[in-house]
C-alpha cells in the first residue's frame, strides 16, 4: 500500500473552523463528563436542556425493609486443600512477588492456579479454552474475595484480565441463586462507561455464561431500544449497561434491579467522577443494600475514594502493582516535547516508521471530536488507511469503525478519549498521544491500550508547554515503570513545580477554566509577553515566555506572578537534549 505525500510536512490542507474546541472533548472537561444515553460522550454544546429532564427524576427510591427481603446466598467460596495447606510466609511471598497489597477484614487467601480456584466445571471448561497458564495477580486475589461474597475494590493494570476477575465470580453467583420469573430484572448488573465497552464485556459474558445457559443483555444508547428490551424481558441474568439507557428503561419501567445481587461498576473511577456520579446514584438506589457490589479500575485517583465508600460500606481492597498511579510495565513509554505546531510533522515520521513494521495497528489520541474529523479527513486524504472513532459518530459508525480496526483491514484509529478505557484491542502494538490527555489517569488508560494481557506495546507522547501542568505527575509514572525520562520534561516540570503545586486539580477545568484557559498560542513566535495562565480574575499566575537568549530554542519558560509583579523566571536557554 503506498500512502501519498509522507514527507512532507503535516498533512494536506489545513481545514478551516479546526481552531480546539473547547466544549467538544469526549469525556473531556469537568462539568463536560457523563452526559446522557450517550455512554457519557455527549458534549457540552449539544447537550439538551437539564430543565426538568434530570436523569432519574421519575426514579422512585424503594424503601427496603431487610425484614421481608428475601434471603439470598453470596458467599460460595470453597478454599481448595492447597490453599489452606500454604503458609503465611508462602502467601506473604507470593504477595511480594505479584506487588499484591490487600485491605480489609477476612481476606481470603490467593489462588496460585485455575485449578485452585475451585470453580465448577462450566467455567474451568471455557478458561481451559484459552490456554492461559494461570490467573492473573488480580484474578488470583480477586477471585477469593468476590466469590466470598465481599464488596470489594479491584485496582490493577491496563489489560490485566479484571473483566473475567468479576465475570466469573458474577455467573457463579447467578448460578446459586433461584430462576428469574416473569417480570424479574436481572441478577447480575454491570456498568460501564462507553457502548463500545458494554459490547465488549458482553462478548465476555457470552463466552463464559453460554455453559451454564447465563443470558445476558446490553443495553446502551445510540441503538435501538426494542431488542434491547427483549433480551431483559427474555430473562436475562446479566444486565451490561451504560447508565444513560438504564435509567431510560428502569423510569419507563421495561426492567427493574429488584433481583440485583451482584453489582459491577467496571472503570469505577470514571463511573464516580462529576459525570456519572448522579446517574450511578439514581442507579444504585434501586438496587438492594445488601447485594454485593465490586468496583475495577487501572486506576484510582483520591477524589473517588470517599465516594466509593458510600456505596460499598464494608469492603476488600486489592492492589496490584504500585500503590501510585501505574502503567503497564510492558509499555515502553516515549515522551517527545516539542511545539504544538511540530505535531503534524512529528506524526506523519511516526506513523511512517511504525507502517513499515509488520504489527502496525496504532491508536492515536486527539483532544477534541473536532480534531479528530479534521486530522483524519486530512490523513485520508494524503493517502493513510485511517479511521475515526468519536462520540458524535452515529453508534453505527463508532461500530464499524472499530470492526475495521479489530480486525486489521484499517490499521489506524483515531479516536477521542471514547476510546481510552477498557476496550481490548489485542494486538494494538502502538499507542500515540497527539494531544496530551486531561489527567495523568486518562494517560494511563490511553496507552494502556497496548500490552494487553502478555504483550507488549510502545507508546509516543506529544507534549508541549502547554501540559506543563501535568509533567510532573507524568514523570512519576514514567519513573515507577522505570522508562528514561527526557531532560527537557524534566526541566519543564522543575519549571512549574512551584505553581503546580498550588493548583493541581484532577479534573482539569473546574479549578482553573479548563484547557483553553493555558495561555496564548504557542504558535505565534512572539512569546514575550504571553497570557496569563494560572487561576482565572487573580492577579497571582503564570505566563509562557520564550527563551530570551534565542528566541528560538524550544523551551517556554514560566514566570511566576504573585500579586502583578513577576517572582520567578527561569530564562535559561536551553540546546535541547
Ligand atoms: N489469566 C489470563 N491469562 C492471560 N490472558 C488473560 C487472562 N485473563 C484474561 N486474559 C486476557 O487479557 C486481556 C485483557 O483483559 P481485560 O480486558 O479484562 O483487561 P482489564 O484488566 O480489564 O484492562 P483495562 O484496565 O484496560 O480495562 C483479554 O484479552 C483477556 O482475554
Ligand atoms: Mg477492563
Amino acid at each position: 500500500m503506498s500512502y501519498r505525500d509522507r514527507s512532507r510536512g503535516g498533512f494536506s490542507s489545513r481545514s478551516e473552523g479546526s481552531s480546539r474546541g473547547r466544549f467538544d472533548r469526549d469525556q473531556g472537561g469537568a462539568g463536560g463528563r457523563g452526559g446522557f444515553d450517550r455512554g457519557g460522550m455527549m458534549d457540552r454544546s449539544s447537550r439538551p436542556s437539564l430543565k426538568g429532564t434530570q436523569p432519574g427524576q421519575n426514579l422512585r427510591k424503594p424503601r427496603w425493609d431487610m425484614s421481608r427481603l428475601q434471603k439470598f446466598e453470596k458467599n460460595f467460596y470453597k478454599e481448595h486443600p492447597n490453599v489452606s495447606r500454604r503458609s503465611p510466609s508462602e502467601i506473604e511471598q507470593f504477595y511480594e512477588a505479584n506487588q499484591i497489597t490487600v485491605n480489609g477484614k477476612s481476606i481470603p487467601k490467593p489462588i496460585f492456579t485455575f485449578e485452585e480456584g475451585n470453580f465448577p466445571d462450566y467455567v474451568v471448561n471455557q478458561i481451559r479454552k484459552n490456554c492461559w497458564q494461570s490467573p492473573t495477580a488480580i484474578q488470583s486475589q480477586g477471585w477469593p474475595v468476590a466469590m466470598s461474597g465481599l464488596n470489594m475494590v479491584g485496582i490493577a493494570q491496563t489489560g490485566s484480565g479484571k473483566t473475567l476477575a468479576f465475570m466469573l465470580p458474577g455467573i457463579v453467583h447467578i448460578n446459586n441463586q433461584p430462576y428469574l420469573e416473569r417480570g424479574d430484572g436481572p441478577i447480575c448488573l454491570v456498568l460501564v462507561p462507553t457502548r463500545e465497552l458494554a459490547q465488549q464485556v458482553q462478548q465476555v459474558a457470552q463466552e463464559f455464561g453460554h455453559t451454564s445457559q447465563v443470558r445476558n443483555a446490553c443495553v446502551y444508547g445510540g441503538a435501538p431500544k426494542r431488542p434491547q428490551i427483549k433480551d431483559l424481558e427474555d430473562g436475562a441474568e446479566i444486565c451490561i449497561a451504560t447508565p444513560g439507557r438504564l435509567i431510560d428503561l428502569l423510569e419507563s419501567n421495561k426492567t427493574n434491579l429488584r433481583r440485583t445481587t451482584y453489582l459491577v461498576l467496571d472503570e469505577a473511577d470514571r463511573m464516580l467522577d462529576m459525570g456519572f456520579e448522579p446517574q450511578i446514584r439514581k442507579i444504585l438506589e434501586q438496587v438492594r443494600p445488601d447485594r454485593q457490589t465490586l468496583m475495577w479500575s487501572a486506576t484510582w485517583p483520591k477524589e473517588v475514594r470517599k465516594l466509593a465508600e458510600d456505596f460499598l460500606h464494608d469492603y476488600v481492597q486489592v492492589n496490584i502493582g504500585a500503590l501510585q498511579l501505574t502503567a503497564n510495565h510492558n509499555i515502553l513509554q516515549i515522551i517527545d516535547v516539542c511545539m504544538e505546531f511540530e505535531k503534524e510533522d512529528k506524526l506523519v515520521k511516526l506513523l511512517t516508521e511504525i507502517m513499515q513494521e509488520k504489527e502496525n495497528k496504532t491508536l492515536i489520541f486527539v483532544e477534541t471530536k473536532r480534531k479528530a474529523d479534521d486530522i483524519s479527513r486530512r490523513m485520508k486524504r494524503d493517502g493513510w488507511p485511517v479511521i475515526c472513532i468519536h462520540g458524535d459518530k452515529s453508534q453505527q459508525e463508532r461500530d464499524w469503525a472499530l470492526n475495521e480496526f479489530r480486525s486489521g483491514k484499517t490499521p489506524i484509529l483515531l479516536a477521542t478519549d471514547v476510546a481510552s478505557r477498557g476496550l481490548d484491542v489485542e494486538d494494538i502494538k502502538f499507542v500515540i498521544n497527539f494531544d496530551y490527555p486531561n489527567c495523568s489517569e486518562d494517560y494511563v488508560h490511553r496507552i494502556g491500550r497496548t500490552a494487553r494481557s502478555t504483550n507488549t506495546g510502545t507508546a509516543y507522547t506529544l507534549f508541549t508547554p502547554a501540559n506543563v501542568k501535568q509533567a510532573s505527575d507524568l514523570i512519576s509514572v514514567l519513573r515507577e515503570a522505570k522508562q528514561v525520562i527526557s531532560p527537557k520534561l524534566l526541566q519543564m516540570a522543575e519549571s512549574s513545580r512551584s505553581y503546580q503545586g498550588k493548583s493541581r486539580s484532577r479534573w482539569g477545568g473546574k479549578e482553573r477554566g479548563g484547557r483553553d484557559d493555558r495561555g496564548p498560542s504557542l504558535r505565534d513566535r512572539d512569546h514575550s509577553v504571553g497570557g496569563r495562565g494560572g487561576r482565572g480574575g487573580s492577579t497571582s499566575g503564570y505566563r509562557f515566555a520564550m527563551c530570551s537568549s534565542c528566541l528560538t530554542c524550544w523551551y517556554i519558560t514560566f514566570e511566576l506572578i504573585k500579586d502583578n509583579s513577576i517572582i520567578f523566571t527561569p530564562n535559561d536557554h536551553y540546546d535541547g537534549a
